[in-house]
């Protein structure tokens, strides 16, 4: 009753934000440069955080111009770090909310929500002899934190980006090559152009008998998958996407969020989560890629189509839809 209309843990939150039995948060506690457009943020986890395996991601919550946005970002600190602190690394993409926020704006002492540590992009508990890591731009993040975590008596990476100077963890890539821990090919696709897949016979002429943990843009994925299926062994294969792949758009229509009573216009490209917070609809997200369900809401009328599948859900009663990678397909009423 002091409280009200607070809670108590409203008032500890202020004091101790990170003690045990609070929401899960984490404090940023530096933000390192890693190349012009990509940043290491280094936060310190609350009581509740439970670690996590090389190669999970975690969702944090960020406040970006009063709004809370939630993102996945891979774990790129190793799992036994002596402090106790994790390490997510960045790469700002264009137009990009949350990215640009935490390279560019970002500031020790901040306070973020986090999510426990999640995804099953992990190394196997044995050992495989040998392994490729196959990855791009920013897909280099949940392999750093493997690399940090593990190293195998023969792993070969490919690795793919802009120039030299975009290449994140540059250094510490040539360090372990150094040590004889690692062997590097960088593909530098301004000059060599993007890589073709066919390329890997030339690369690491073994490939076929590798393990091979890939993460970058679709159309690296998709190549890699194509071609491990090809060959026999997609199931060396294990991706990692930060997006859904996107294969059919139909034509958009009106949408109507009747809960909070706006209505607005969408293509039949954008997934309903980014036009609801376009729109400034509260609306529950997760991972934003169709793995997790926590954006799963209600149709209440007309036609959503499914952006992986070109499936199309028409609004029955109880008809639930993700609204991470789905589109409007025609008028529709979605029930935030
Ligand atoms: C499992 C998982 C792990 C991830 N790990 C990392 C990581 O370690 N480092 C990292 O930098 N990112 C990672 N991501 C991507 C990250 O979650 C965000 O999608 C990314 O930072 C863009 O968010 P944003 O708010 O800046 O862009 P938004 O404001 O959401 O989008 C801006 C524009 O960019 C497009 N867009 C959205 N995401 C991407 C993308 N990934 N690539 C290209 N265009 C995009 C949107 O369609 C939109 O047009 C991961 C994603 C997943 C699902
Ligand atoms: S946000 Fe994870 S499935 Fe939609």
């Amino acid at each position: 009753m002091v409280t009200t209309p607070l809670l108590p843990s409203d008032y500890l939150d202020l004091v101790s934000p990170l003690r045990a039995g609070a929401d899960l948060r984490g404090r940023i506690e530096a933000v390192h440069p890693e190349t012009a457009d990509a940043a290491t943020v280094v936060i310190r986890p609350g009581r509740g955080w439970r670690g996590h395996t090389a190669g999970q991601y975690v969702r944090i919550g960020v406040d970006v111009d009063g709004v809370r946005l939630w993102r996945a970002y891979s774990l790129t600190s190793p799992t036994n770090r002596k402090d106790g602190r994790v390490t997510i690394t960045v790469k700002a993409i264009p137009d990009g909310k949350v990215s640009n926020h935490l390279v560019r704006r970002a500031t020790p002492g901040t306070l973020i929500q986090l999510d426990q540590p999640t995804g099953d992009f992990v190394l196997p508990q044995a050992k495989p002899a040998k392994v490729l890591y196959l990855t791009a731009g920013s897909g280099i993040t949940p392999v750093m934190g493997m690399l940090r975590d593990t190293s195998f008596d023969d792993a070969v990476m490919v690795h793919c980006a802009r120039q030299p100077h975009d290449v994140i963890f540059r250094n510490e890539l040539h360090d372990l090559v150094a040590d004889k821990k690692l062997r590097l090919t960088e593909v530098h696709t301004d000059t060599d152009g993007m890589l073709d897949i066919a390329r890997l016979d030339e690369l690491v002429p073994d490939w076929a008998e590798r393990e091979t943990w890939a993460c970058g843009p679709a159309g690296l994925l998709d190549a890699a998958e194509e071609h491990w299926t090809e060959h026999g062994v997609q199931e060396r294969l294990h991706t990692e996407r930060f997006r859904p792949s996107i294969v059919v758009a139909g034509d958009g229509g009106e949408v109507t969020f009747s809960t909070t009573g706006k209505t607005v216009d969408a293509d039949g490209a954008t997934p309903l989560l980014d036009v609801g917070e376009e729109a400034g609809v509260l609306m529950p997200s997760g991972c934003r890629m169709g793995i997790c369900f926590g954006c799963v809401t209600p149709l209440k009328a007309g036609a959503v189509r499914d952006l992986r599948t070109g499936e199309i859900t028409e609004a029955e009663p109880g008809v639930l839809i993700q609204t991470c990678v789905s589109a409007a397909a025609g008028p529709c009423d979605i029930e935030r």
